[in-house]
């Protein structure tokens, strides 16, 4: 079975009803990134962004993968499909993706603000935490979301998985944001490399192969070319 990696952003879950961070009426058009996505605005008011989080908790809870993640999902059955997604919903998993990589986090996880190792998996009917909310040992509770100017301890893990790739896919990432964009360069040399996102995207690497559609038609032109 031929490996593909396929690399995921926003604009994979966009067609499912959740909101991308550039495009225009994006997420970063309407917050501060400093405000509710760094360490340094949760210091300031926690209380703002573990709301913000409670609020993408539950747009998650309501959405559905769209016929992209259901087609990725499908292709398992013809190819060891791994899947690095920058995405903290789980859309993919939800489609029935097995192999899935979360490098920015999992909105449905939280972790303890002092004992990093302690992660809780939230339940549909309890989404929200607040100021009050503890670890085991009593320490707040905080989203399990990598921040601005955050580690990202599974880089290294997702860096093997793109150098043992035969295809790279890449798709609705506008790759802005490094470590992550940076992954399309540890593909093996010669390999195959799709790029789907229905706006221009400029991937760092010669010889792309551009698909300008959205993730669901993407994906089905996507299989249709590989069976050439
Ligand atoms: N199908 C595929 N791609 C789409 C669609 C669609 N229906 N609609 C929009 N897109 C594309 C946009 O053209 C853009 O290139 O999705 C991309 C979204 O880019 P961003 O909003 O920058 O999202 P992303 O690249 O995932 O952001 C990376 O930034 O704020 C952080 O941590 C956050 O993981 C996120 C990271």
């Amino acid at each position: 079975m031929k490996k593909i990696v396929v690399l995921t952003g926003a604009g994979m879950s966009a067609e499912s009803g959740i909101a991308t961070f550039r495009d225009s009426g994006g997420l970063w058009n309407q917050y501060k990134i400093e405000d509710v996505a760094t360490p340094e605005g949760f210091v300031k008011n926690p209380q703002l962004v573990l709301d913000f989080y409670n609020m993408r908790r539950k747009e998650t809870l309501a959405a559905k993968p769209n016929l992209g993640h259901i087609e990725l999902a499908e292709m398992q059955n013809d190819y060891d499909i791994s899947i690095i997604t920058q995405n903290v919903d789980n859309l993919h998993e939800k489609a029935g993706s097995k192999k899935v990589l979360h490098l920015h986090g999992e909105l449905m996880k939280v972790q303890s603000t002092k004992y990093l190792d302690l992660i809780y998996e939230l339940n549909a009917d309890n989404i929200e935490i607040n100021i009050g909310d503890t670890c085991e040992r009593g320490a707040q509770l905080r989203p399990y979301i990598v921040w601005f100017g955050e580690a990202v301890p599974m880089m290294e893990n997702a860096i093997k998985t793109v150098q043992t790739a035969d295809i790279l896919v890449v798709i609705g990432t506008s790759l802005n944001v490094y470590p992550a964009a940076g992954l399309i360069n540890y593909a093996p040399s010669g390999i195959p490399v799709y790029l789907i996102d229905p706006n221009e995207v400029k991937a760092q690497r010669a010889g792309v192969i551009y698909i300008k559609k959205g993730a669901s038609e993407g994906v089905k032109e996507l299989r249709e070319l590989l069976l050439q």
